[in-house]
């Protein structure tokens, strides 16, 4: 049982949005707990691809059956984490799998952050990449786990139920 299917499980998770689809493993993994639930759905999000012909295999993994809860939206993050939360939020848990960069986690974790509801999960991948995740964790002052899978750390935060960093509308 995969860490993203027991942790939107233990949540109960209707909302989540994920950056970062490739074949779509880590889709599936969410997909497979959150369509258990009347009104549960995933929103991705993965830039369109340069090399042509790749297309295709984007989210390949994810069967027609769960696909009505799905919706992939083939846009950068800059553009495309602030259209995910136009049409879904709060979230109840977010995964960041995409841009590894300093700046690229730091602006994607930010707005995934404030629409997440208290209570939440923040998961990000891939953590031993750079100190994105641990300075993202000092900034919001919350307490971070690490789980180790295979040769790759990931990170997660629970966001604490009082925290006022949620706020009612990150759209636009
Ligand atoms: C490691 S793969 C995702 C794997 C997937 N989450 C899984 O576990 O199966 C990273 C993906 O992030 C996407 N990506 C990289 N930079 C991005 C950006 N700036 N905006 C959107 N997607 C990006 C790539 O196109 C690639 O498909």
């Amino acid at each position: 049982m995969s860490f993203l299917y027991s942790m939107a499980e233990s949540l109960n998770a209707k909302q989540v949005v994920e950056t970062g689809v490739a074949l779509g493993d880590s889709s599936l993994a969410i997909l497979a707990s959150v369509s258990k639930r009347s009104g549960g759905r995933l929103i991705s999000v993965d830039r369109p691809y340069l090399r042509f012909g790749s297309e295709k295999h984007v989210g390949a993994a994810v069967p027609p059956h769960l696909r009505n809860c799905w919706e992939l939206i083939r846009e950068a993050d800059r553009s495309g984490i602030g259209k995910a939360l136009g049409r879904l939020y709060p979230l109840d848990m977010c995964h960041y799998d995409s841009d590894k960069s300093y700046s690229g986690r730091m602006f994607g974790y930010s707005r995934l952050w404030q629409a997440l509801r208290p209570g939440g999960v923040f998961i990000s991948d891939d953590i031993q990449d750079n100190l994105a995740f641990f300075h993202f964790s000092e900034t919001v002052q919350h307490k971070y786990f690490v789980v180790k899978s295979r040769n790759k750390y990931i990170g997660f935060i629970v966001k604490r139920a009082t925290d006022r960093s949620y706020i009612d509308d990150t759209r636009g």
